[in-house]
């Protein structure tokens, strides 16, 4: 049996060879290189952080909207003055934007260029299992192709894609195979809600790079990826009216968490999560983003005077001896001028779906190897194998599942494929407002913390999987697989039967 690490190995290699042109840093498991970036070093506020681009399709028939994208690797200049060689969709640094409408279906087809496999997830869709880019379906390197469908029968989210291959899906991340994937419907289209160049999707991440600028991938490796990114450059600033924006935020790192705020620590509105819109604006000071989360939130900038400044800044996720000054800052908003705004947001923004009666309840444990000997990641003991099936679900049920992060010093998050869910409860506390009150498809667990989420699996037989979200540790074998059958049998595993109501 081939271990995990030597097939990382492998992609190392591979990912050596592909660096022939030496551009790209070996992704050894190697000890920190003496060549780092400093990132107190780049210069913040330089470049204008650019929108991402909307992707048109190659055809539009009937209700289908056709799309090609070419995985390649091509340059970017994520830091002022200097080019990185990444891993991108269309050349694009971080990759294109797809609008897509509820109930139009959306058919990509991917080519890989790479040297590398590739399989590409839509995160937070409901697609069927052969769409879905799951880790053993792979799209060949050297010019494989794959079609992928998206039916989009689900309401509007702020979803994206990723790639997902089996143990190669946290390099792949993070050398930039992330693109946008915006869905909406008439719920979303009826509100007033600022739109056109008013409604900004920001994508966030950080990374490392060493002296002549280019990344470098060292699994696990969440303390030294100190430069923060928005849409594919190092603290951008961004020139806004003296009105209401909408930012649509996606947390795409592999491992950083933020607690995003504005640097005078004023309030603004949380609108949206994962899985749309919340049900009533928040007013808040501050949100929180796990690996793979994302945030709606409306800014007023009308309350700041032309010409003033503000940072839109980072809480979260600070270690002790971090260079406040860079994982402290994201981008700057720089205000111009005030600009007409008939947009509002309403004190109802949508109406969740019902919860559903749960019957069947299960529970996860998520927990790692702390010591640093292994690169071992698990969840209920085990690391994940492709050919098991670990969970077995019958076609329409509605479950509870209770996971908890068993470590007591590294946090986790949990996201599951082809359901929105609900949280319940954390740590025994009820959720009944506040940001995870809506739908959800991943959700954070600090060491030690417990959740109850709710979700009802239907639409689609097959086999699809949840995992810790950051994608290091997915990589290590914080994954497992469950299968959706309508012969599925509720005897097998430990699941029982168990009513429980829940509002
Ligand atoms: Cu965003 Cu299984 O992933
Ligand atoms: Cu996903
Ligand atoms: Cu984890």
């Amino acid at each position: 049996m081939i271990h995990r690490r030597d097939v990382l190995k492998t992609g190392a290699a591979l990912t050596g060879a592909l660096g022939g042109a030496g551009l790209l840093v070996p992704a050894v498991a190697a000890p920190a290189q003496a060549a780092d970036l400093d990132p107190t070093t780049v210069p913040q506020f330089q470049q204008a952080m650019p929108l991402p681009e909307v992707l048109e399709p190659v055809g539009d028939r009937g209700m289908t909207s056709y799309y090609d994208m070419s995985i390649e690797e091509a340059d970017a200049e994520i830091l002022p003055g200097r080019l990185t060689r990444v891993r991108t969709f269309n050349g694009r640094f971080p990759g294109p934007v797809i609008k897509a409408v509820s109930g139009r279906r959306v058919v990509v087809r991917q080519t890989n260029q790479l040297s590398v496999p590739t399989s590409i997830h839509l995160h937070g869709g409901h697609v069927p299992q052969n769409s879905d880019g799951s880790p053993m379906d792979l799209i060949a390197p050297g010019g494989g192709s794959k079609t992928y469908t998206y039916p989009n029968h689900q309401p509007h989210a702020n979803l994206w894609f990723h790639d997902h291959a089996h143990e190669q899906e946290s390099e792949n991340v993070y050398r930039g195979l992330t693109g946008l994937y915006l869905l909406t419907d008439d719920v979303e289209q009826n509100l007033n809600l600022p739109s056109g160049r008013y409604d900004v999707p920001i994508a966030l991440r950080d990374a490392r790079f060493d002296e002549s600028g280019q990344l470098v991938y060292t699994m696990g490796d969440f303390k030294n990826r100190q430069v923060l990114l928005a849409n594919g450059r190092a603290w951008p600033y961004f020139n806004v009216a003296a009105r209401k924006y909408r930012f649509r935020l996606f947390n795409t790192s592999n491992m950083r968490f933020y607690a995003l705020q504005l640097s005078d620590g004023s309030a603004f509105q949380q609108i949206g999560s994962d899985g749309g819109l919340l049900a009533e604006p928040l007013d808040v000071t501050s949100v929180f983003l796990a690996p793979g989360e994302r945030a709606d939130i409306v800014v007023d900038f009308s309350r700041y005077t032309v010409g003033s400044t503000l940072i839109l800044g980072n809480a979260g996720g600070l270690l002790p001896g971090d260079p406040a000054d860079q994982v402290g800052r994201v981008l700057q908003f720089r205000v111009g001028g005030p600009a007409e705004d008939t947009s509002s947001v309403p004190a109802t923004l949508r109406t969740l779906p019902a919860l559903g009666t749960a019957t069947v309840r299960r529970s996860f444990v998520l927990s790692m190897d702390e010591t640093g000997k292994t690169m071992d990641a698990f969840i209920n003991g085990k690391s994940y194998a492709m050919n098991r099936i670990d969970t077995e679900i019958e076609y329409g049920a509605t479950e509870t599942w209770t996971v908890r992060n068993a470590n007591v010093y590294t946090p986790h998050n949990f996201h599951i494929h082809l359901v929105q869910f609900r949280v319940l409860e954390r740590d025994g506390k009820p959720v009944t407002s506040g940001p995870e009150s809506g739908l959800k498809d991943t959700v954070t667990l600090k060491p030690g913390e417990t959740v109850r989420l709710q979700a009802t699996f239907t639409g689609y037989e097959g086999t699809y999987v949840y995992h810790c979200h950051m994608l290091d540790h997915s990589a290590m074998g914080m994954m497992a697989s469950f299968r959706v059958s309508k012969t599925a049998t509720t005897a097998q595993s430990e699941t029982r039967r168990h009513p429980s109501h829940r509002r």
